[in-house]
């Protein structure tokens, strides 16, 4: 039976970290504020930006909630970026997606000011990402590292399969394991013979968006494997990517789903803001 990764254990770990720090820098006057807008009552959407809203208060941070209807324009939305790029108190933005069909989400992202983009989805942040130079972590795969080395495992020479090429965490989570010297290979709905390259896999990241797609018989024993999954199986119950009844079997080492990667974006999210807010204060801080 695999060890089961525990990200509620791990994200508490970061965020008591995160929280020391704060608590430092209040001390020299700066306290780390994020801004959270919501457009429209999507409910999946509300419960993450409630998370979001707890975490701050947990951490000590300031934060600010913009409910905004459904109905609100492009331009409005873009005027609020605006004006929260300006404001001081807040050191991130974060607009949660999806937003409702008639708004551009890019356009949106592209508006924020790089260096409140506490989500690293401005290209800028994606660019810096890339060449490995960068002050923001991709919230989910920079969480997917913080389990994988909570496990005692070293990405190092080691094969790493990621399944899904989203900008959101594919792409970003290869770059991650690039950088810490992992021979990875990305894998996606056109690949072509999947399970014979995920039995390769040392380390597999599961984010595809597919209810237990990844099955025991895909897995080479003793792996470290990551869910990143968040799916309704078939009796309506929350399931990650992974078939976790098969997999566990196989896996060395396994995140659960709820209570994987989830906490931990949100866990990182708190560390980008807290890295915002020493990067706006730096004279402050000196
Ligand atoms: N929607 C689902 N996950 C995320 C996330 O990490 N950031 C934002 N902004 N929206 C999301």
């Amino acid at each position: 039976m695999a060890q089961i990764i525990d990200g509620k254990k791990v994200s508490a770990q970061v965020k008591a970290r995160v929280a020391d720090e704060v608590a430092a820098l209040k001390e020299k006057g700066v306290t780390p504020g994020l801004a959270v807008i919501i457009v429209g009552d999507d409910s999946a959407s509300q419960v993450y930006v409630r998370n979001k809203e707890k975490a701050c208060a947990e951490t000590g941070m300031y934060s600010e909630k913009y409910a905004l209807p459904a109905e609100t324009t492009q331009e409005e939305l873009l005027n609020l970026v605006k004006e929260l790029n300006g404001k001081k108190e807040i050191s991130g933005i974060l607009c949660q997606l999806p937003l409702p069909s008639h708004l551009n989400s890019d356009i949106v992202i592209n508006a924020i000011d790089p260096i409140k983009d506490v989500d690293a989805f401005h290209p800028v942040n994606v660019g810096k990402i890339m060449i490995g130079d960068y002050a923001f972590l991709p919230c989910t795969p920079a969480g997917v590292m913080e389990l994988i080395k909570s496990a005692g495992v070293d990405p190092e020479g080691k094969n790493c399969v990621v399944v899904g090429r989203s900008n959101i965490v594919g792409k970003p989570m290869a770059m991650l394991l690039l950088h810490k010297n992992a021979t990875v290979t990305i894998c996606h709905s056109k690949t072509v013979n999947l399970s014979e390259i995920t039995k390769q896999a040392d380390i597999l990241v599961a984010a595809v968006g597919r209810a237990k797609f990844i099955t025991g018989d895909m897995i080479k024993p003793g792996a470290v494997v990551i869910d990143v999954g968040m799916n309704r199986d078939e009796n309506g119950k929350l399931c990650g990517d992974v078939d976790f009844e098969s997999a566990e079997k196989t896996a060395g080492a396994i995140t659960p789903v709820p209570g994987g990667v989830g906490p931990m974006t949100i866990a990182m999210l708190m560390e980008n803001t807290l890295t915002a807010a020493k990067i706006q204060n730096a004279n402050k801080l000196k």
